[in-house]
């Protein structure tokens, strides 16, 4: 049976328990990240670190752990569950405290992480991308902290799904904001676009490292504001995140996007990223 962290112990998934008045379960206070963790190595841990610390602050709840700390308890964490590939998630709430909108000053934060096998994009997808369908973004405007309470975006990928699509394509003013669990990105002659980061969306570990990737090899990128329009018309699109890398979108709104294939500069740039996350093995099975 897997194991899972829970306030300072590591226990069965069946005896992890916590209080019915967690500000977490009550009113969704909290905040969470997903990091990959590929043969046992964590993926871009600073980088999700620093994400966590970023919407810790904009709550205003103070980090329960430095690094080294949070890195000891999660390569525990991905070694008393090891398994080729886990995507481990991490939630940090505002703890127990008597039912109160507004918070008291000095509750002990809950951690919660457990890993979850992670599974590598099938054959299928590489022949023929995933469907999306375009929705309203309905979200509050503070996209950018990765908060638990994720009930718009829980709605926004049921609809999705019920219309036997894998993600729904968010639209806020006639220009796109980010999947309802991934970032996305067009090709538009030629260039690699993806919206720029602001509170519409979540600064993605995975679009930051598309973009760093990118320009290393020399392959043409922008921030840039995608209407919907430029949307329906893209070369190829692309969905990001850490659980599903980068997935190509062949269908869109019932009509295929370009020639409903993956396309070219998806094949470059997932070869690109598997090859970084190669080297990273590499180098870690070498030390
Ligand atoms: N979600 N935007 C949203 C709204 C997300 O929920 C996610 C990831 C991303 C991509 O971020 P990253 O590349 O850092 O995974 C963008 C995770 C995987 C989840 O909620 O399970």
């Amino acid at each position: 049976m897997s194991v899972v962290y829970i306030n300072g112990e590591f226990v069965a998934t069946d005896q992890a328990k916590i209080s019915v008045f967690d500000r977490g379960f009550l009113l969704g206070d909290g905040v969470y990240e997903v990091i990959p963790a590929y043969s046992g190595q964590l993926f871009r841990f600073e980088e999700h670190l620093l994400r966590l610390q970023t919407s810790l602050d904009a709550i205003q709840l103070r980090n329960p752990f430095d690094q080294s700390q949070w890195h000891n308890l999660l390569s525990q964490l991905v070694q008393q569950n090891y398994q080729s590939d886990l995507s481990i998630y991490l939630q940090v709430t505002r703890g127990i405290a008597v039912r109160d909108h507004a918070f008291p000053a000095d509750t002990q934060p809950t951690v919660f992480a457990m890993a979850n096998p992670i599974s590598t994009l099938s054959d299928q997808v590489f022949e023929n991308g995933v469907a999306a369908v375009t929705l309203p973004d309905n979200r509050w405007s503070r996209c950018n902290i990765k908060a638990i309470s994720l009930l718009p975006n829980v709605l926004l990928r049921q609809q999705a799904v019920e219309q036997g699509v894998v993600e729904a394509i968010l639209v806020r003013d006639d220009h796109i904001t980010e999947g309802a669990a991934a970032n996305v990105f067009i090709v538009e002659a030629g260039t690699i676009i993806t919206p720029p980061k602001n509170n519409e969306i979540l600064p993605g570990i995975t679009r930051d490292l598309v973009l760093e990737l990118a320009l290393q090899h020399g392959l043409s990128v922008k921030e840039a504001v995608i209407s919907l329009e430029q949307l329906k018309n893209a070369n190829e699109v692309w969905l990001t995140s850490s659980t599903k890398e980068i997935l190509p979108v062949t269908n869109l709104d019932q009509t295929p996007v370009a020639d409903g294939k993956p396309g070219e500069t998806w094949k470059t740039m997932i070869q690109v990223y598997r090859d970084y996350k190669k080297s990273l093995h590499d180098k870690a099975v070498t030390i």
